[in-house]
């Protein structure tokens, strides 16, 4: 019975999102993000373009607040196959040099005062959190007005990050559902699980140039995290075939010696 009285609540609930629904054009809509949890950023290092789209997102989008500590303008450079001229020209924040460290130019004491917190540092983030977790970050932001930044975030809720990216992407908010589950005293409880995204105002990508976008931003930081990934698997193979060829050698050798006390 009390079952029966749960789930009625919640189909009213959830009728009651329905109709809450910006009037569209009569389609279902598809329920959009409810598997962000499985969303991967498959990125490929050594895909120098993607990798290069990456570096200008970055500039372009995070370095107003976050740093690379570990990595210097000179060797992005070298490593992105990017031309000193046009290094300086269009990545270079005016007066930097190439042999400095890619720094923000927010003061991190102003940055603590603004945000409530001071935006890490970004150089070994992919590597401690991991490329599929920044890839679900930055598409999970959603409106929530009552927040100071005004969205929310489903990897990291009450995140201080504002949505820096909704130009680009658009507004969607998060519509929730009712799940009433009983304890081990039996008493009911009620709480709010994430179902799924609508979008409430296009950016100027679509969906999937927004996802390349990410996965571009996401491949270049995990780059970042480790610039020497591409040579050391391209050298590893070396290694690999030289070890087998003096596997070899040293068997014919073995061979030669032991010839004559058998
Ligand atoms: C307006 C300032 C600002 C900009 C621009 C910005 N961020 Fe952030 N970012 C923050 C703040 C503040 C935090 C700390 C959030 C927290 O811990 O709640 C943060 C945290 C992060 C984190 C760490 C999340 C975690 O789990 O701790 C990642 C990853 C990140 N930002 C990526 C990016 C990327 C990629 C861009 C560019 C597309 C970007 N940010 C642009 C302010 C910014």
């Amino acid at each position: 019975m009390a079952a029966a009285l749960l789930s009625a609540s919640t189909l009213t609930c959830l009728r009651m999102a329905a109709a809450e629904e910006p009037a569209g054009n009569g389609e279902p809509v598809a329920k959009v993000g409810a598997d962000w949890q499985s969303w991967r950023a498959n990125n490929d290092v050594a895909d120098l373009p993607s990798a290069q789209r990456g570096a200008r997102n970055f500039v372009s989008y995070c370095l107003g607040c976050h740093s690379l500590q570990y990595e210097r303008w000179s060797r992005l450079g070298q490593d992105l196959a990017i031309p000193q001229r046009l290094l300086e020209q269009d990545l270079l924040p005016p007066g930097d040099k190439a042999t400095q460290y890619i720094l923000t130019s927010m003061p991190a004491a102003d940055a603590a005062t603004w945000f409530g917190k001071t935006p890490p540092d970004l150089s070994l983030m992919a590597r401690a959190r991991g490329r599929d977790y920044i890839y679900q970050f930055l598409k999970t932001f959603y409106v929530e007005p009552a927040r100071q930044t005004g969205v929310n975030n489903l990897r990291l809720p009450t995140t201080a990050m504002p949505h820096v990216l909704s130009e680009l992407e658009g507004l969607k908010r998060a519509v929730f559902r009712e799940v009433a589950s009983r304890g081990a005293d039996g008493q009911i409880t009620r709480s709010q699980v994430f179902d799924h995204f609508e979008q409430l105002a296009p950016g100027r990508l679509s969906a999937a140039q927004y996802d390349g976008f990410v996965r571009d931003t996401v491949n270049f930081l995990d780059y970042v995290s480790e610039p020497t990934q591409t040579a050391r698997r391209a050298l590893g193979v070396w290694v690999v075939l030289f070890l087998l060829v003096f596997t070899w050698l040293a068997w014919l050798v073995k061979r030669e010696y032991w010839k004559d006390v058998h």
